[in-house]
């Protein structure tokens, strides 16, 4: 129908998806035989079939043994490369991209591989591309300090810093020192913050990191107050519809508030997060989200133009979208 074309063609930009989690299991299979990597399941199928999460950490378990077959810097080019094939088939024109390096190199893949084969594959595409990348919370915050030490010679290829992993115990706060640090290099700062985490977290992303978007946020509607902040500072979240049903943030899509974070008055975008993991590309996201909730043409627009407007383009290249 006439909707679901509109969706689907319009152009957008996709601000939160983890190159890891577009790793397709056909790529992590095909990968592992060529690097000659052992995996715990046998076929594509078995493996398929593992991703039946029960909450954020079930999937992290699952996204990091994925993430094992990547070993040489064409790995890297290749996920990234596909990604962003299956990005302009659904019109995406600018994403920003996350990256975890600590995933890697704690593996003894060089930092310079895995950036290096990302960087490239952005280069190679037509889609407008950029990286963000990510500190695991779950790990020390000198770990994130020497990692962005070996990340300091590639400053050029990355534009901002994120933080994600386990949410829960490992608030925005442990992170004070390294966001500082990255705040002033000139990088941008993002955040995972009110997926499963507590919307105190979310205040103190924005209040102790300084952050200039919140990735999730959509347990801020628990606080009313930070609520109207939000909305008052157009403060933009980086929803994930599929994720947040896949990981039982909400129990089914009829649940979500997407609707209600846009009813007050919040710059929301959707996102697709990790797709091979949860069902879908961000077009999928947009159209189970719309099949789900009373949203209409005037909320597509919206929020195809939020993504833009939220992206860290600048000058002509922002404006050419809006
Ligand atoms: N939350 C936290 N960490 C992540 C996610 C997420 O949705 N995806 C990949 N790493
Ligand atoms: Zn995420």
């Amino acid at each position: 129908e006439q909707m679901r074309n509109i969706l689907q063609q319009m152009p957008k930009a996709e601000l939160h998806i983890h190159i890891e989690g577009s790793l397709e299991p056909e790529l992590i299979f095909a990968l592992a035989q060529r690097n000659g990597v052992s995996l715990a399941y046998p076929s594509v199928n078995q493996l398929r079939k593992a991703y039946a999460f029960t909450d954020l950490q079930s999937f992290l378990d699952i996204y990091y043994a994925g993430a094992s077959v990547l070993l040489k810097e064409q790995d890297f080019y290749d996920m990234t490369a596909a990604y962003l094939a299956r990005a302009q088939a659904d019109n995406v024109r600018h994403a920003e991209i996350f990256f975890d390096p600590q995933t890697h190199t704690a593996r003894g893949v060089p930092f310079e591989t895995v950036i290096n084969g990302i960087w490239r594959a952005c280069q190679d595409s037509p889609v407008s591309a950029a990286l963000i990348m990510c500190f695991l919370r779950h790990l020390p915050e000198d770990e994130a300090l020497a990692t962005l030490e070996e990340a300091l010679p590639f400053r050029d290829k990355f534009i901002g810093v994120g933080l994600d992993s386990s949410e829960r115990g490992h608030p925005p706060e442990k992170f004070c020192r390294v966001f500082e640090r990255c705040r002033q290099l000139g990088l941008h700062l993002v955040a995972h913050a009110g997926e499963e985490g507590p919307p105190a977290y979310i205040e103190t992303a924005l209040d102790l990191l300084n952050v200039e978007r919140i990735d999730h946020g959509v347990r801020c509607l628990e606080d009313a107050e930070l609520t109207a902040r939000l909305a008052r500072e157009q403060v933009a979240l980086t929803v994930c519809p599929l994720s947040n049903i896949k990981l039982r943030v909400f129990d089914k899509m009829d649940d979500h508030n997407l609707l209600r974070l846009l009813d007050a008055g919040l710059v929301v975008t959707i996102n697709s997060d990790d797709p091979a993991y949860f069902g879908g590309y961000i077009n999928q996201n947009f159209l189970s989200t719309f099949d789900a909730l009373p949203l209409g043409v005037e909320h597509a627009r919206t929020l195809a133009r939020n993504s833009f407007s939220a992206a860290f383009l600048e000058g002509e290249a922002k404006r050419g979208y809006l």
